[in-house]
């Protein structure tokens, strides 16, 4: 097997930070080259670029000069920044995957990640431990482009064989970044705002169930997919991915447990409509049986740790 040398899009968001730590602590510092359109902390790390994902060239030149045998493609517009852009956001989203899938199969490239996510469903599709193979009928552009990008992904799988794998991730629960854009930030957003003030206005109501995940188990699930021997991965549109499902209610007395003065009210804006379309509860059996997935963190270990690892920060 050749070495990982791998590039990481988006490696400034929510997981793509989370994700270039752990390649390079598995790999090493030189195998992982992180791009993004923004970088804070560009000037510590020499294997850290600039890269716009719209600009084919550059892409394809870059995975040419650094021998990338491995992208995760990360950089995306969520689903609540989408709608202000939707334009922009099918761009971003759709065409700059289908570039890169061309570059795959040019460049005889190893490997590519692609996430998707719980936004792929649609108010057509069952809401309780929804099955992988499911009609998508997406609401937001966030979720039609991502949902194209997984027929694409799998055109380019059967038709030229290009080694393309994908996860549909839940809403992902992290410390080390607050994500903004997305529909399912609340749950983060509730953590930062407990410590800090005690009190959390909510943009979603009490009773909104949706899928999450804790970032441990999202990192494990994308790093495992990708080293998973090939003739495992069957399912080359995307994988259902889960680990727990809760309401804003439900996570506000998590909390209460740890943090016993804390407050929380609903001021549901137009993200609840967003959140009514997807899913309650996933069945990821799929993934389960073919590579192995399993999860670690359920509501009551990840509020414990998210509550510990933050404290580290504003205590
Ligand atoms: N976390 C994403 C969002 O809320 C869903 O994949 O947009």
């Amino acid at each position: 097997m050749d070495t990982p040398k791998i590039l990481i899009t988006g490696a400034n968001g929510q997981l793509g930070r989370v994700l270039t730590q752990s390649l390079r602590a598995e790999y090493g510092n030189d195998a992982v080259l992180a791009s993004d359109l923004n970088f804070p902390d560009s000037a510590e790390n020499e294997n850290t670029i600039f890269l716009d994902i719209l600009n084919t060239e550059r892409v394809k030149e870059t995975i040419k000069d650094h021998k990338i045998n491995q992208i995760y493609h990360m950089a995306a517009i969520l689903s609540a920044s989408g709608e202000y852009n939707p334009h922009k956001t099918w761009n971003v989203n759709f065409n700059a995957v289908l570039d890169l899938l061309e570059i795959m199969r040019e460049c005889n490239v190893g490997k590519l990640f692609y996430p998707s996510t719980i936004a792929v469903f649609g108010n057509t599709t069952p809401q309780s431990m929804t099955p992988q193979d499911v009609p998508l009928l997406p609401e937001t552009v966030y979720g039609i482009s991502k949902t194209t990008g997984e027929l694409w992904c799998n055109y380019y799988h059967n038709r030229y064989g290009v080694d393309v794998r994908s996860l549909r991730y839940p809403g992902i629960i992290s410390y080390q970044s607050i994500p903004s854009g997305g529909t399912t930030d609340y749950a983060v957003e509730i953590f930062h705002e407990a410590i800090k003030h005690n009190k959390y206005t909510c943009f979603l109501g009490p009773d909104t169930t949706l899928p999450m995940m804790f970032i441990d188990d999202a990192i494990r699930a994308t790093i495992d997919l990708m080293k998973a021997p090939k003739e495992k991965i069957k399912t080359r549109t995307s994988y259902n991915l889960s680990a727990m499902s809760f309401t804003p209610a439900q996570l506000a007395d998590e909390i209460v447990n740890h943090i016993p003065q804390f407050e929380i009210d609903y001021e549901p804006d137009f993200r609840q409509e967003i959140a009514n379309s997807w899913s309650e509860s996933i069945d990821d059996s799929r993934a389960r049986e073919e590579w192995g997935w399993n999860h670690q963190y359920d509501i009551t270990k990840m509020t414990k740790r998210m509550i510990t690892e933050l404290k580290k920060i504003y205590i």
